[in-house]
Parts: structure tokens; C-alpha cells; sequence
């Protein structure tokens, strides 16, 4: 097993891949990425990572060489050459190289990266326990539909989170109204309602909150995309975020306020269940 690298047709470790200083993605942040989990030698919900970065790619008026077939390929190649079976799949498109200037030509020629990683190892008392997450005002662009490699502020967020001790931060705009985590979107449930912030501009279309709204409909759950503000979030019965690598994490803290019981409820445990099975049926 080895974690490899893809950059541009070339093929090795992490420690020999070589890009430009003059990458757009390292001077501006001006790319785009995926992140697709591996189960068992099986990337998870392909078809739609891919969609989302074509949307992605139109959204920042970038033209992708490679059709999602050829990008599927490659990143299966990659995959089934490291010999990983619980991995993670890195897809980033830069705008490509260029001598820096904010403005870019429209012939330039994107650079595509693709890594393949084992999946970092997450605490089962993350499940079993809950964790805890923070509140920061929501300071970032109008965009965030957009998987941009610009970054900053999720990760000045997340960072801000982890010196709490916490695990994720929530972004709460200044009406009250929650969008999301830093890397993860965000779940209530009260009433027997399952919430979480409408798809636009405000939040990343995350592919485990689909699943999760499919896995929580087919229980017979009442779920709404419906927007809740922050005084909703403290009153929840249960609280959750997912994302792609941890899939489905109960919150039982927000700032210092203790969620429900306190202990991660029937409703999550009972969603991140229907959720397994969902992915191992295979989408
Ligand atoms: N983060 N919202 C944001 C801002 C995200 O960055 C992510 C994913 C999600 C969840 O999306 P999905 O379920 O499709 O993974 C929501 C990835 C994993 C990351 O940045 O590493």
C-alpha cells in the first residue's frame, strides 16, 4: 500500500511531486477540489463529487479538459496502483501557471491533482460520545456553493475550534440565521423535525447531507431544508454535522451550552445507521 500522487499525467510519492511557484492555486487560491471517500476499494457517490466540481469548474469560469469519465478514470487508476482500500480521493484543478496577475488568460490550461490517502483514523467516542463545536460569525464570501480551494476562513474557523477543544466551527450570519460547519454541513432536530440550511449560495451542497436527507426520509423522518437561527440550534433536541470523512457526528456542546441530554440521541444514531446502509448498497 502507498499513498500516491497524480499531478498532471506524472505518477509518485507525495515527496517527489513537484508544481510551479507560479500555480495559480498557490498564488490565489484560484482552484477547485473534491474530496471522495473510499470504502472497501469503492469510491462513494462518484457520479455526483464529479457533477459538483463540473458546477464548481462553470462557477469560476473555468474550462475542464478532461471529461468526468477521463477524471474518473484517472483517479480509479490511482486508486487501484496505491493498494488502499479505506482511502480518501483529493481531486484539485488550479486555473494552471501563469507569471502572477490577478486577471487570466482564457487559454491557460488548468493543472489536476489527485491524491490518494489512507483515511485519517476518527475516534469511535466521536460517535459514541458526541463533540463539541463553536459558533463564529459568518465572515466569508457569498460563494461558499463554489469548492474553492480559498480556504482562509474555514480555516481560521476550524482552527479557532480546535484551540477550544472543540471539533468544528458553526457559522451563524448576522441575523441569527445558521449556514454551516467550516468543512461540514449542519443537521437540528426538534419537534420530530429534522432541519438543515437550504442548497444556495451560503452553503456547500455536501453530498453526505443529501444521502443523510434520503437515509432520514426513508426512515419516515420529517425533514426540511428550511433555514433555523442560532437560537433554534441551542434549543435542538439533537444536533449533527456530516461531511464526506466522518460522515455523521452528534454535537452535544455548542459554545457552552450542552445540547439536549447531553449525550448523542436516538435520531442521529438511528440517521448515521440509515446512512450506512444507504452507501453500502452502493450509489
Ligand atoms: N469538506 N460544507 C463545507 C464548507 C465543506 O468543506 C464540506 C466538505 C461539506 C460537506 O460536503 P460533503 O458531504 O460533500 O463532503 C460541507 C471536505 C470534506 C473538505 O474540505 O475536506
Amino acid at each position: 500500500m502507498q499513498e500516491l500522487v497524480y499531478l498532471n499525467g506524472w505518477i509518485g510519492s507525495f515527496e517527489d511531486s513537484l508544481i510551479s511557484v507560479n500555480d495559480r492555486g498557490y498564488n490565489f487560491g484560484d482552484g477547485i477540489y473534491e474530496v471522495i471517500r473510499v470504502y472497501n476499494g469503492v469510491p462513494f457517490a462518484v457520479a455526483d463529487h464529479l457533477e459538483r466540481l463540473e458546477n464548481s469548474a462553470a462557477a469560476i469560469e473555468m474550462s475542464l479538459p478532461w471529461s468526468k469519465t477521463q477524471l474518473a478514470m484517472f483517479a480509479e487508476d490511482l486508486l487501484v496502483q496505491s493498494g488502499i482500500r479505506e482511502a480518501m480521493i483529493y481531486i484539485q484543478i488550479s486555473r494552471g501557471t501563469a507569471h502572477r496577475d490577478h486577471h487570466f488568460a482564457p487559454q491557460i490550461k488548468p493543472n489536476l491533482l489527485i491524491t490518494v490517502r489512507q483515511v485519517p483514523d476518527i475516534a469511535p467516542a466521536m460517535y459514541t460520545d458526541g463533540v463539541k463545536i463553536i459558533t463564529q460569525p459568518e465572515f466569508r464570501w457569498q460563494l461558499c456553493h463554489i469548492k474553492s480551494i480559498s480556504l482562509l476562513s474555514s480555516v481560521l474557523a476550524k482552527n479557532r475550534a480546535a484551540k477550544a477543544g472543540a471539533a468544528e466551527a458553526v457559522f451563524v450570519m448576522d441575523d441569527g440565521t445558521v449556514t454551516e460547519c467550516s468543512a461540514s454541513n449542519i443537521f437540528i432536530y426538534s419537534n420530530n423535525t429534522l432541519l438543515t440550511h437550504p442548497v444556495n449560495n451560503r452553503i456547500l451542497n455536501g453530498i453526505t447531507r443529501k444521502y443523510v436527507l434520503q437515509a432520514a426520509r426513508s426512515l419516515g423522518i420529517n425533514a426540511r431544508e428550511e433555514t433555523f437561527n442560532v437560537t433554534d440550534l441551542l434549543a435542538a433536541n439533537e444536533v449533527f454535522f456530516t461531511g464526506s470523512v466522518a460522515e455523521v457526528v452528534p454535537v452535544i456542546k455548542v459554545d457552552d451550552h450542552i445540547i439536549g441530554s447531553g449525550v448523542p440521541g436516538p435520531v442521529v444514531r438511528q440517521i448515521h445507521t440509515g446512512f450506512t446502509t444507504l452507501r453500502n448498497s452502493g450509489v
